[in-house]
């Protein structure tokens, strides 16, 4: 992927306030994703932070996690996981549930998906409370996989999401 080394990711990434509730400001990915050579910077960036970490596999988190996931694994030549939300998957699935702000979610993924040991790095689009991704690392070592690291794009470092991870946060753009 090229990587134009004068693009400013940030200038891609717009916040954009009052959503989905008043009092929340929105990074939304959109913009970065709609410019090519912003989005194949940001994946060859994210690829170079991650390769170190060795992974045999990369995992996504449904929805966003998706966009970045699929690419990264393609750049770096590795397959690809999803964990999705309930319901969603075929066949024999491990699952975990979650507390939210208010309430629960539940992920899931394929039980025969990785290797007991295979190394598998999780990605996000963002990084905010930690919730979703401390529970997708759970949920990949329920299914036998050793998690090296995670990753994400933006991380609202203000939330403090870091904390609640066991194991190396890469992420490239922070808001605090
Ligand atoms: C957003 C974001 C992360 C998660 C981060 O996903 O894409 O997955 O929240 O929040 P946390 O660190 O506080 O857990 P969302 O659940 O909005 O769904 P989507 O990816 O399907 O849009
Ligand atoms: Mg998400």
């Amino acid at each position: 992927l090229r990587d134009d080394e004068s693009i400013d990711l940030r200038e891609h990434i717009r916040g954009i306030p009052d959503f989905p509730k008043p009092g929340i400001l929105f990074y939304d990915i959109s913009t970065l994703l709609r410019h090519g050579p912003a989005w194949s910077a940001a994946m060859a960036r994210l690829g170079r932070a991650i390769r170190p970490h060795r992974p045999d596999l990369l995992a996504g988190i449904e929805s966003r996690g998706f966009l970045i996931a699929a690419p990264l694994a393609l750049e770096l030549g590795l397959g690809f996981i999803m964990l999705r939300k309930r319901g969603k998957l075929p066949g024999e699935t491990v699952g975990l549930d979650y507390a939210l702000e208010y309430g629960t979610d539940r992920i899931e993924m394929q039980a025969d998906a990785v290797e007991p040991g295979q190394r598998v790095v999780l990605l996000d689009d963002l990084l905010a409370t930690g919730g979703t991704m401390a529970a997708g690392v759970r949920l990949l070592r329920q299914a036998g996989a050793v998690v090296p690291a995670v990753a994400a794009l933006i991380e609202l470092t203000f939330l403090e999401g870091r904390a609640r991870l066991d194991v190396p946060c890469e992420t490239l753009l922070r808001y605090d």
